[in-house]
């Protein structure tokens, strides 16, 4: 199979809104290679299903968004819990969108982990004022490390120590941004 890469889209620093009652649907398969992707996926993305079954979710990675992220949202699949975060995603036409997603393990028949499934909706304007910033201060962090693996590190720390001096639990903070009022 050829991989495809993002690399060479040019990036449009333009925003493109969700709609208010619309889900991005994906499911991947362990290493999130995704299997389905529902048609909203592909209307905000910009891709063919053709195009996108099989790829991995990096196809839709956004160079704004921190290694640390996700490390996190690996981190905490593996240990089988749900993540909820805020991703800006990557546009084939370069542009951008901004989701607020809900990723899950999901088990075959005999109970077993056989890959993950993701629900993403509009995140509030408000949110998306607070994570940037945040965001933006773990690549900064990122670009100053001497390896990716300390990158990724280093910014989860930041975000880790963010959470602490709010005195707050990660997905306690996403969600509770989630249903602040834009
Ligand atoms: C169910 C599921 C959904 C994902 N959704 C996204 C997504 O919307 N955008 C994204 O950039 N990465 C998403 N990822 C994470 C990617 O697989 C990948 O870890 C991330 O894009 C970083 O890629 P990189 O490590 O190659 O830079 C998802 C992973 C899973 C398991």
């Amino acid at each position: 199979m050829v991989k495809k890469t993002n690399a060479s889209i040019v990036l449009i620093d333009e925003e493109v809104m969700m709609a208010d009652e619309e889900f991005i649907v994906s499911k991947t398969d362990l290493r999130g290679n995704i299997t389905y992707a529902n048609r909203v996926f592909l209307e905000m993305a910009l891709y063919s299903e053709a195009e996108i079954v099989h790829q991995n979710h990096n196809i839709i990675r956004h160079p704004d968004m921190p290694k640390g992220v996700f490390k996190f949202l690996w981190q905490t699949l593996k240990q089988e819990q749900e993540f909820f975060g805020f991703v800006k995603n990557l546009r084939k036409d370069g542009r951008y969108y901004w989701v607020f997603a809900n990723v899950t393990p999901e088990y075959n028949q005999a109970g077993k982990l056989a890959g993950f499934y993701s629900v993403r909706r509009k995140p509030p304007a408000s949110a998306i004022n607070i994570i940037e910033p945040i965001y933006q201060a773990m690549l900064a962090i990122e670009k100053k490390a001497t390896s990716n693996k300390q990158a990724e590190q280093q910014s989860l720390d930041y975000l880790v120590a963010q959470l602490q001096a709010l005195e707050v639990e990660y997905q306690d903070l996403v969600i509770s941004l989630y249903n602040a009022k834009s």
